[in-house]
């Protein structure tokens, strides 16, 4: 009796696993549609589809940077169909600013997927030619100017505020549901500046209706060489790369993750998905670093590394 009872979920669990899957599989995304993280996450999962031979559908789950999304996410039910995109904002600096009903270490790493520097940009009538104009023009408007962020918190805002205290300078910060939604009243003017990721606004820098001022490394990106860096534009080391990765919730069994790990790392293998990658001045990690416990490591020497800076700076959601 005794062992039946035990026996009896270890096997439910191992023919789920073994049918998994059986029908289509949600990403939650935790910002607006057309931004940046719902971009990756809509070309991942179009390449994912061939080896699960089922959909994958983007759910969009917006506000409090991302923080509603992983509550939703960290609560789903541990079977592989509901998963999350997140990133540098959503998986490490949320759980050292927000008070989390969740942990964001929790979740079940699947796989690490890409990492890229933001831009500083601004709208495309803003005065200023390069950094330190921009620098001077925000201190001619001092208290006046605005950056729009990805909401309270965000990488967006965390970046601006560094920014902030690397140039003595002050300007507020406008919370949007995502950097997509950012991007376009920053392209309309109605917002000044933005610390964006480059795969959001690397179209726009483009086609030139917003200004490029630096990225976010010490190394230009390959898709946008005459961006140039922060080294090269006075603002030594204000380095921020933004890297991506997806996680199931706790508890997803160990055959399930590594299916869809192992679809997610045959859509990163795909030519078309790499080179549209690539375009957003994303750079795929070699194959065993997109592995589910590279992810882990990765993000836990994240927050190690950001929580100390993100609590001295008294970086705040409210
Ligand atoms: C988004 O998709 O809106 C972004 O990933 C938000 C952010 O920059 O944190």
């Amino acid at each position: 009796m005794a062992l039946g009872a035990v026996s009896l979920p270890l096997a439910s669990r191992a023919a789920r696993a073994d049918t998994f899957p059986s029908r289509p599989i949600t990403i939650i995304v935790p910002f607006a549609a057309g931004g940046p993280t719902d971009v990756l996450a809509r070309i991942v999962a179009e390449y994912m589809r061939a080896t699960l031979g089922h959909s994958v559908v983007i759910e969009n789950v917006t506000g409090a940077s991302g923080t509603v999304a992983g509550l939703r996410a960290a609560r789903a039910a541990p079977d592989g169909y509901t998963i999350t995109i997140g990133h540098w904002g959503t998986h490490c600096l949320n759980g050292a600013i927000y008070q989390l009903q969740y942990d964001v270490r929790e979740f079940a790493p699947i796989a690490l997927i890409a990492s890229g520097p933001q831009l500083i940009i601004g709208r495309p009538n803003l005065p200023a030619r390069n950094l330190k104009e921009l620098i001077a023009w925000l201190k001619d408007n001092a208290g006046k100017a605005t950056s729009g962020t990805a909401g309270p918190g965000s990488g967006a805002h965390v970046a601006g505020v560094f920014f902030q205290q690397l140039t003595d300078t002050n300007f507020s910060f406008v919370p949007y549901r995502g950097a997509g939604p950012a991007l376009n009243d920053l392209m309309a003017g109605h917002i000044d500046i933005m610390f964006d990721q480059a795969s959001n606004s690397l179209p726009q820098v483009k086609s030139g209706t917003v200004k490029a001022y630096a990225v976010t490394s010490s190394s230009r990106l390959a898709s946008a060489p005459e961006i140039p860096t922060v080294d090269e534009s006075g603002l030594p080391g204000l380095y921020i790369a933004y890297w991506h990765g997806i996680w199931a919730p706790k508890g997803t069994p160990g055959e399930i993750v590594s299916t869809l790990s192992a679809a997610v790392t045959a859509a990163l293998a795909e030519p078309n998905a790499r080179q549209r990658f690539l375009e957003l001045g994303q750079e795929i990690p070699p194959p065993d670093r997109q592995k589910p416990d590279s992810l882990r490591s990765h993000q836990a020497a994240e927050i190690d590394k950001w929580w100390p800076i993100v609590k001295s700076a008294n970086i705040k959601a409210e």
